[in-house]
């Protein structure tokens, strides 16, 4: 405990040892259980670092006053420390080899025991829907609290790691312009400027660059970011970003730096180093840009081995160009009920995916599922394809290229858990060589965000390629970018920048915005890139992310205070909630829902 005097108590409740025997303290805290033993009684006092056992044995007070201590009412117990008989030694808890016996107990702060919506230390597990509306005791429980320090002892590590290169921490504006991540902005309308609003940064992306613009060199930020868009178990409408920047990088120094910074969190060994693998090579063996390497279990594209196949599914697939994928799983890591097996096609439902076809392969024979389909050729084909012996089970996803991915994916990490495959290790991954654009209702989107280099070798393209046809060069633009990847979460993601006018310029261009939109939107920034900016680079990680992985929980709303729920909400406080009329009318704006 700190030494800073003036607190209304001496220890907390994790600290007194035997060897504290004698002393006199003050210990303040929640009922965590109160005991009547037919005349002894006995109070679990408990906070946030642990629990103690006070004691009334010698008490001279006014024992009623007991009744009146509810669960998780607040107390203050003045007592002395004693060693407990060793028969009454707890080792499961790490005052258990004392008691304080109390002297004066103080009631600060009653529990309603009768309308409280649970006990979050309660025999019966409160329903999510409580814990998000009553978070605040939710967050009395040990696991939240322990998760709120490794927050808050991750973010002091990089604090000091990134001061320790040469950053320094900058502060950017939440009330700002439209910073294009993907996802749809928050605005916020302004009451001084009639009809005008500001939006919250999906990103501090633009900033971060005027920062380089403005000579600041090495940034970097831990902020809140805002993106209005559909979330899921790891995302959040405001989440948090280690956002960075640095001048004259090249992808090397922010590689390096990435890796820095994970052994130090990670307490990883000096010679940690992470692989990288091409977006182009995830989505082929893993069906996605974030692949969870900790498993084997890797897809294959079978297209060419189904070619005049007469199973009806797959020769429709072939026959409008989508992709047959194929996964082998070697009996020595699983075998499946038939049950299990028709199971899967609730894994790739979300995805889109209609089924998944299967055969096993038995002493060198296809049984079961479309085997009938499988000829000695083909199953020739498929054995050549796996190194790992022939007997097992293969699982076959057909359908578009992007639903027999997702689908082949999702089954793949359905197994990495159901097959107990992860264990408890960390697999780091680089990717890169993400296309720059994707196309779609007749226009390219970037794929990352538009300040994002073109590879150096397709420059050429990039200025001069055809905006208006869609399987010209510029489809086939890469960025020079790379997202960090663990255990399959995308922890983080960054880029080297355009910092020349021209090519920012045409960067819009390629995205269809007129040059009036342009100037509108962006105009202030493509202007400060005419005036000497130096080549720069980032990444930003994602903070919640991160610590999903440290504290090994799959739900970012555990590593969040005061997280929303999937429709954005919070339930504790009913935000979003109406504004009054008083409010739209200085507003100068109107619903008309
Ligand atoms: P990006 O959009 O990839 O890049 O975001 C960086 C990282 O932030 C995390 N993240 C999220 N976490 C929780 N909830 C969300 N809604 C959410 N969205 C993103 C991810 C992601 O990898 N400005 C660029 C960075 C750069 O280029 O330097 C950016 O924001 O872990
Ligand atoms: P059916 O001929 O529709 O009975 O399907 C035969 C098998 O193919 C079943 O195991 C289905 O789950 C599977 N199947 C259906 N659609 C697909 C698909 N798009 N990709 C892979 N398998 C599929």
């Amino acid at each position: 405990m700190s030494n800073i005097a003036g607190l209304m108590k001496t220890h907390h409740c994790a600290q007194l040892r035997s060897s504290n025997e004698g002393e006199k303290v003050t210990l303040c805290g929640w009922v965590n259980k109160n005991r009547d033993l037919g005349g002894l009684n006995f109070i679990d006092i408990r906070d946030k670092y642990g629990v103690t056992q006070v004691g009334f044995t010698s008490f001279k007070g006014d024992l009623s006053i007991l009744k009146s201590c509810h669960l998780e009412s607040v107390i203050k117990v003045v007592g002395t420390v004693v060693k407990r008989p060793a028969e009454a030694i707890n080792k499961n808890m790490a005052t258990g080899e004392i008691e304080v016996q109390a002297e004066e107990i103080t009631l600060l702060s009653a529990n309603d025991i009768n309308s409280i919506p649970f006990l979050p230390y309660g025999a019966t597990e409160a329903t999510e829907d409580n814990k998000l509306k009553y978070r605040y005791l939710d967050l009395r429980t040990q696991k939240l609290q322990d998760i709120l320090k490794l927050r808050a002892d991750t973010t002091f590590k990089v604090r000091s790691m990134m001061m320790e290169e040469g950053f320094i921490e900058v502060e950017t504006p939440i009330l700002y312009k439209s910073t294009p991540e993907g996802a749809r902005d928050y605005i916020v309308p302004s009451r001084v400027h009639p009809g005008h609003v500001y939006a919250l940064p999906q990103s501090p992306q633009t900033l971060k660059q005027l920062l380089m613009i403005g000579g600041t060199d090495k940034y970097f930020q831990i902020c809140k970011c805002f993106r209005d868009e559909d979330l899921r178990a790891d995302r959040q409408p405001e989440f948090t970003q280690i956002d960075i920047e640095v001048s004259f990088s090249t992808e090397e120094y922010i590689k390096n730096l990435v890796t820095k910074i994970l052994k130090g969190l990670f307490k990883l060994d000096d010679n940690f180093s992470i692989p990288v693998m091409s977006y182009q090579d995830a989505m082929k063996d893993y069906g996605c840009d974030k692949p969870d390497t900790r498993f084997g279990l890797k897809h294959h594209i079978v297209n060419d081995i189904f070619k005049g196949t007469d199973f009806g599914v797959f020769s429709s697939v072939l026959a409008t160009n989508g992709l047959i994928k194929a996964m082998f799983i070697p009996e020595s890591l699983g075998t499946f009920s038939r049950k299990i097996l028709d199971g899967f096609v609730d894994v790739v439902k979300p995805h889109g995916g209609k089924g998944v076809a299967f055969f096993k392969v038995e002493n060198e024979a296809a049984t079961g599922g479309i085997s009938k389909f499988i000829t000695e050729d083909i199953l020739k084909q498929l054995n050549g394809l796996e190194a790992e012996g022939n007997n097992g089970t293969w699982l076959f996803f057909a359908d578009v290229a992007e639903v027999a991915h997702a689908s082949a994916d999702a089954v793949r990490r359905h197994l990495g858990k159901e097959l107990g495959l992860l264990g408890d290790k960390k697999a780091f991954l680089w990717v890169n060589n993400f296309p720059l654009f994707e196309y779609s209702e007749g226009r390219f989107y970037a794929c990352h965000h538009p300040f994002t280099q073109v590879r150096e070798d397709q420059l050429d393209d990039f200025l001069n390629g055809d905006i208006n046809d869609p399987d010209g060069p510029i489809k086939d633009l890469c960025a020079q970018a790379y997202d960090i990847v663990c255990n399959g979460y995308e922890i983080g993601g960054g880029s080297l920048r355009i910092y020349n006018q021209n090519v920012q310029s045409r960067m819009f261009e390629i995205l269809g915005m007129s040059e009036e939109e342009v100037k509108h939107q962006f105009g202030f920034f493509v202007e400060a890139l005419k005036y000497g900016t130096p080549p720069h680079g980032g990444l930003a990680f994602g903070l919640d992310r991160l610590v999903m992985i440290l504290a090994g929980t799959d739900n970012i709303r555990d590593v969040i205070a005061f997280p929303k729920t999937t429709t954005a909400s919070d339930m504790m406080s009913s935000a979003p909630s109406r504004p009054s009329k008083d409010q739209t009318d200085e507003l100068h704006f109107s619903f008309n829902k």
